[in-house]
């Protein structure tokens, strides 16, 4: 193949998308609209890639730099929309010095194949004008492709200025292209705006060459050409790309529960045997291993995932790396900067952010971990908290090998617990913890004797209106024979209800 310039129509705002955001950075299967293009582009190895943008030209090249590196596309400017024809003449000083084929794309068709655009290539490289076609079940907004009685294709007509007879062909211009790069450059110079919306068309050019050159057309699925105009179209595009991908995924050996409610993107990478369970969404460059189970709606981004990993459902996971055989969730939320090694089990609720757990370490059950290096072996208990903020900066907690935290933990960082300690439940550690050491922090326990009988019988009383204390009853002072005296019983030894005698329990 001679050497290859592409140029990527995307400088429009997308009127009929009714948008305030420009329509090539609207989203397909997570990835913007302009991005499809450019990786199509690179994978063709063009020699040059000169993007077209206008609406929003700073956000479309942020994004584009974004993906691919600073510089990997050159841009030429379009300030004012008149037309796809106007659009390249913008790119054409970039490719004044261009020797060899120019293919057109166009920022709003992102479901095209290096295969058909191979293919594309290869028939110009004749040295003629190549442009794909298609026969969607409605040609409605579509230019309209226009053949001779000897089926030679004459011209493309927008639908704006067809005749009757002209809008009742079924056959459509994908508005991507392929040829000699001087014949392109020279036909765009004679543009003229003579059309319904007075606009410099680039299907002009396609007459020129059906005179000058000649045409090829061919004939492409109707969905890898589909643009995108509206918000119908963009639902249509996505759910056709994520077929796409979760279809490649399945073939490559990985079982998808419910393909139809997988959101995959582009990057994304799932090793053989894996499982994924419905609503499962992979988003930008996560990695998956080999036998893995990612059970129902577990949403994970930008993470590495090792081999047999378990994630059961409902776990979020962003920016973070998980080694072999960990077993999370469910309802686990394992924020950036989370790192799992091997046979670590996190389980329900449980968040972690920058945060390491060594090999086989285990927090099971409700508790946030942040700014905590955690070694291997440790056995987290129910309900730990790390105390990483004071409301100013943000502290670490460093837990070493073999350290069992008891349930209902607070460590106040900075704070160390060295290798092998056990810290009591209920404890605030606030201080480092030497190794081996038992640390203990809880309030020392103690027991009221029949406090609990009292407070139901107040209680009970207040409910009924009675009065408590209850009232005594009224009693007459009257002496007591002396020999009555002797028999009376001894007076009862009951605790006071108001001072009661604390038992102390060590
Ligand atoms: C275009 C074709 C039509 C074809 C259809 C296929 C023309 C005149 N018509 O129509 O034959 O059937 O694509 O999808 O080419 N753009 C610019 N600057 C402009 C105008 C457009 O950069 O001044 C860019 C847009 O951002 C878009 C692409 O060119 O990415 C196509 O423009 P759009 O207005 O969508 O063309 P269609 O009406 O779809
Ligand atoms: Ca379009």
């Amino acid at each position: 193949m001679s050497t290859l310039a592409t140029v990527i129509l995307a400088a429009g705002l997308g009127t009929r998308m009714k948008s305030e955001r420009a329509k090539v950075l609207h989203r397909v299967a997570g990835r913007a609209m302009i991005e499809y293009p450019v990786a199509l582009a690179q994978a063709l190895h063009a020699d040059r890639v000169v993007c077209v943008l206008g609406h929003q030209a700073d956000q479309v090249l942020a994004t584009v730099d974004g993906r691919f590196g600073a510089g990997a596309v050159e841009v030429a400017l379009q300030h004012q929309q008149r037309g796809t024809g106007h659009a390249l003449q913008q790119a054409a000083p970039l490719l004044a010095e261009h020797q060899g084929l120019l293919l057109i794309l166009s920022g709003d068709v992102p479901l095209l194949t290096e295969a058909t655009l191979r293919r594309l290539c290869d028939t110009a490289s004749a040295g003629i004008l190549a442009m794909l076609t298609f026969s969607p079940p409605s040609p409605r907004g579509y230019g309209r492709v226009v053949r001779d009685d000897g089926g030679k294709v004459v011209r493309i007509v927008e639908e704006k200025d067809c005749s009757e007879t002209e809008r009742r062909i079924g056959e459509c211009n994908a508005g991507v292209y392929c040829g000699p790069g001087r014949f392109i450059m020279d036909a765009l110079g004679s543009l003229l705006p003579n059309n319904a919306q007075g606009e410099l068309y680039l299907t002009d050019i396609v007459a020129r060459a059906a005179k000058e050159l000649g045409v090829a057309a061919l004939e492409t699925p109707t969905e890898e050409v589909m643009g995108v105009n509206d918000r119908v179209d963009l639902a249509r595009a996505d759910a056709a790309m994520r077929r796409r991908l979760t279809e490649a995924l399945m073939r490559s050996g990985v079982t998808v529960a419910d393909p139809d409610r997988l959101h995959l993107e582009p990057e994304v990478v799932v090793g053989v045997d894996s499982t994924l369970g419905p609503g499962v969404q992979l988003h930008g460059h996560t990695i998956i291993g080999r036998g893995c189970r990612i059970d129902a709606g577990v949403v994970i981004t930008d993470c590495t995932i090792g081999d047999g990993v378990h994630i059961k459902p409902y776990c979020v996971l962003t920016e973070s790396s998980v080694g072999n055989h960990a077993h999370i969730g469910p309802f686990a939320h394992l924020r950036p900067g989370s790192v799992l090694d091997d046979d670590v089990h996190l389980g329900n609720f449980v968040e972690t952010k920058k945060t390491r757990l060594g090999r086989g370490s285990k927090a099971n059950h409700l508790s946030y971990l942040g700014d905590a290096d955690i070694g291997a072996r440790v056995n987290v208990g129910c309900g730990t908290i790390t105390c990483n903020y004071d409301g100013y900066i943000k502290s670490k907690t460093v837990i070493e090998d073999d350290v069992f935290v008891g349930s209902d933990t607070q460590l106040v960082a900075p704070v160390t617990i060295h290798a092998g300690a056990v810290i009591a439940a209920g404890s605030t550690v606030v201080d480092d913890v030497p190794a081996g050491a038992l640390v203990l922090t809880r309030v020392a326990q103690v027991h009221v004797d029949g406090w609990a009988a009292r407070k139901r019988q107040k209680m009970a009383a207040l409910k009924a209106g009675l009065p408590w204390p209850p009232a005594r009853p009224k009693t007459t002072t009257k002496k007591v024979a002396k020999k009555d005296k002797a028999k009376a019983p001894p007076k009862a030894k009951s605790p006071s209800p108001r001072k009661p005698k604390a038992k102390r329990r060590s």
